[in-house]
């Protein structure tokens, strides 16, 4: 087992679909203990269910625009755990009118919301996480999309965050490597989820993505669950700052 005796927090839950629920799936068949957050009231039921399936989850709110519920997260698990070993960020959010039409119509409030949800989370999280891990080392990983690296119709200002996310990882990789604590990224290719709904057109990108990508199929969750237990396992202990595309070798596409 890749992960036997690690304590993972996964933040991004919001329904069975959600890739994060993919990943914590697998990190709890690799033998990892998990903390799980829901974003509010309204997401707690579904989440309570996946982690009815867990040994021993702790069930935690945790909205990252709300700095006291972010501490009160890490001070529960700073009580319960003593440590942490995994931190997985699986959170974006915009304005589903942000992610249609021309970029250029973005508003300042909209690219601000994208950024602080989607991207300054990271960072925030991360500065949180580094006491519980810096004793021992520990793993971060975080999901972006080729969005972040090239123009993707209507994918707009999350793009942009996307960016700002990657490049907020490496810094972090490089700040915090001295504690022996890895930040690495995973871009997952398209997957049907709630956040993914959003995104004007996005069956005809899921289509398109399935019929030119080298493997000719959609990637899931399990997918990007798999890959991401690797990286918080210490199969991947020199590898930090990277990125692991999930996405059936779509980016690697020219004409
Ligand atoms: N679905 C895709 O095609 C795809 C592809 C590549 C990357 N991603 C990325 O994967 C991650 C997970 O998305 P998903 O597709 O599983 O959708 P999802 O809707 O299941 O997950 C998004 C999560 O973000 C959370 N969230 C939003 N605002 C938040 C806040 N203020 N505080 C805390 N949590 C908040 C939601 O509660 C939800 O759990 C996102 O970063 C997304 O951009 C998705």
């Amino acid at each position: 087992m890749l992960l036997k005796g690690k304590k993972i927090l996964v933040l991004g839950i919001a329904n069975h679909r959600s890739i994060a629920a993919g990943i914590a799936k697998v990190c709890a068949e690799q033998g990892a203990q998990l903390a799980l957050t829901y974003l509010n009231d309204r997401f707690r039921k579904s989440v309570e269910k996946i982690a009815a399936d867990f040994e021993d989850p702790l069930l935690l709110p945790c909205d990252v625009n709300d700095d006291e519920q972010v501490a009160a997260l890490f001070a529960t698990l700073q009580e319960k755990w003593g440590r942490l070993d995994g931190l997985v960020h699986s959170i974006a959010f915009a304005n589903q009118d942000d992610l249609k039409g021309s970029f250029e119509e973005t508003s300042r409030d909209g690219f601000m919301l994208a950024h602080n949800i989607s991207a300054y989370s990271l960072p925030l999280l991360a500065n949180h996480a580094k006491p519980l891990m810096a004793e021992h080392g520990g793993a971060i990983i975080c999901m972006s999309y080729l969005g972040g690296e090239r123009v993707v119709s209507n994918y707009n200002v999350m793009g942009v965050a996307k960016a700002s996310l990657e490049m907020s990882a490496k810094y972090l990789a490089a700040s915090l490597g001295q504690h022996n604590i890895r930040v690495n990224i995973v871009s997952p290719g398209p997957i049907k989820t709630l956040a993914a709904s959003g995104i004007a057109g996005f069956r005809g990108i899921l289509d398109e993505v399935k019929e030119r990508n080298p493997l000719k199929r959609n990637v899931d969750p399990n997918d990007v669950g798999n890959v991401s237990a690797f990286l918080l396992s210490d199969f991947s202990s020199a590898v930090t700052g990277e990125t692991v595309h999930v996405d059936a070798g779509y980016h690697i596409l020219g004409m």
